[in-house]
């Protein structure tokens, strides 16, 4: 009889977005009357933006013509855009990182949940709590966070990080020995964000210790404030012990168009191994490549006007964030996030859970948004609120929470 992957059952319920998505479709069924407005799941609602469908219609005319038809990408991408990253993102910050080192996917949520892959099942993992749920779930899968224990709503394995009120939603150092480490900055939840110095200290930590830093940056094009880090490889010595995942979901709006990038220093090595080397096998064992025309897009968002129309869109939902944030104080709500992050972090009011708030808000405002528990424990009492809502819908659910009471 075959044997199933054991860690699958130490999961804990269905993946959180889904879990929302299913009380949701519960609650029209029920009211196919009531208009819900959502705030959710961090997903865009802007079309995408002129330049990118331009290139986007002009790669698939290249796909009719048998001279500039293209079958399989390369496993690591089309050199075009791998450029394009390379001086964009990187060489305009002083990073020197090369095209070899940049390996086209198809989103950061893949590759957070993949990069498991090329490290040992006996690592120690360090995680934020709350955190992005991928992380947490394929250290699950892979066999690395050890027992569930219902008590505190943690594994055994894992290293938590806890990102409270009290220490601004900024993660410690951890006193004892973590092997990989998971930071994201701007942060999902908490949209808090982290300066070159703070980062700095992780970096060293990481390099004394031998960690490496997995460094989850899709919100980058969210920063505001002038001392945020943009990328990690800003950092002194990162190149020997980080591993970046960038996505161009939240940046240009592909989140169903999917694309997105990891970067594997060369010189990220463990004894002789390079990280780069096995991710590369990785990713041309097991994927077939991210869509010429979808790839000719993701370039066009580095094009001048590409540049410009992204950043408008950055721009709008910027404000929505704004608000949010706004709107939520002045109804009386602790709200964080909002500044360099399209998410808002409030506090639920009268100590009710993530849940209670969810579902009253919900079936008494028709709003959608994200309890905080299920990002982790210390998420719980919190409620997350996206601003990748239209502006209508934005201003809507604003009026909604401040004439709502739980
Ligand atoms: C979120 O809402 O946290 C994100 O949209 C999820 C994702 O990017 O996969």
């Amino acid at each position: 009889m075959f044997q199933i992957n054991q860690h699958y059952t130490e999961l804990q319920g269905s993946y959180l977005f889904s879990r929302i998505a299913s009380k949701v479709r519960a609650y029209e069924a029920e009211h196919p009357e009531e208009e819900i407005i959502r705030l959710g799941i961090g997903d865009v609602t802007l079309p995408l933006a002129p330049a990118v469908i331009k290139a986007l219609h002009a790669a698939v005319d290249e796909m009719a013509v048998k001279e500039t038809f293209r079958g399989y990408a390369p496993d690591l991408g089309y050199e075009f855009l791998r450029a394009a990253i390379r001086d964009h993102d990187y060489k305009s910050r002083g990073a020197d990182i090369e095209i070899d080192e940049i390996f086209i996917s198809d989103g950061a949520k893949s590759d957070t949940g993949n990069i498991g892959d090329i490290f040992s099942a006996s690592c120690r993992a360090a995680i934020c709590d709350p955190v992005y749920p991928v992380y947490l779930d394929s250290n699950v899968m892979d066999g690395r966070a050890g027992s569930y224990l219902p008590e505190t709503g943690r594994y055994s394995n894992i290293l938590y990080m806890p990102c409270t009120e009290e220490n601004g939603f900024i993660p410690q150092i951890p006193s004892e020995k973590a092997d990989m480490i998971y930071l994201c900055f701007p942060n999902n939840p908490t949209g808090m964000t982290i300066s070159k110095e703070e980062l700095q200290k992780w970096v060293d930590y990481a390099l004394e210790n031998g960690s490496v830093i997995l460094y989850d940056a899709a919100y980058e094009a969210y920063i505001r404030d002038e001392n945020a880090v943009h990328t990690i490889y800003e950092c002194e010595g990162a190149d020997r012990c980080a591993i970046e995942f960038r996505s161009f979901s939240k940046n240009a709006g592909f989140t169903g168009t999917r694309l997105g990038f990891t970067v594997v220093p060369k010189k990220l090595k463990c004894g002789d191994i390079s990280l780069n080397a096995l991710w590369a096998r990785r990713h041309g064992t097991k994927f077939n490549g991210t869509a010429y025309i979808i790839q000719r897009a993701g370039e066009a968002v580095y094009s001048e006007e590409g540049q410009r129309q992204t950043k408008e869109q950055v721009d709008y939902y910027m404000k929505n964030a704004s608000l949010i944030l706004e709107g939520l104080k002045e109804a009386g709500y602790t709200a964080y996030g909002g500044v360099n992050a399209p998410y808002i972090w409030l506090k639920t009011p009268d100590e009710m859970t993530s849940w209670e708030f969810f579902d009253s808000l919900l079936w008494k405002a028709h709003v959608v948004g994200t309890p905080g528990s299920g990002f982790g424990p210390c998420g719980e009492h919190f409620f997350r609120l996206t601003a990748f809502g239209s502006l209508e819908d934005t201003q809507r659910a604003m009026e909604r929470i401040r004439n709502f009471s739980c």
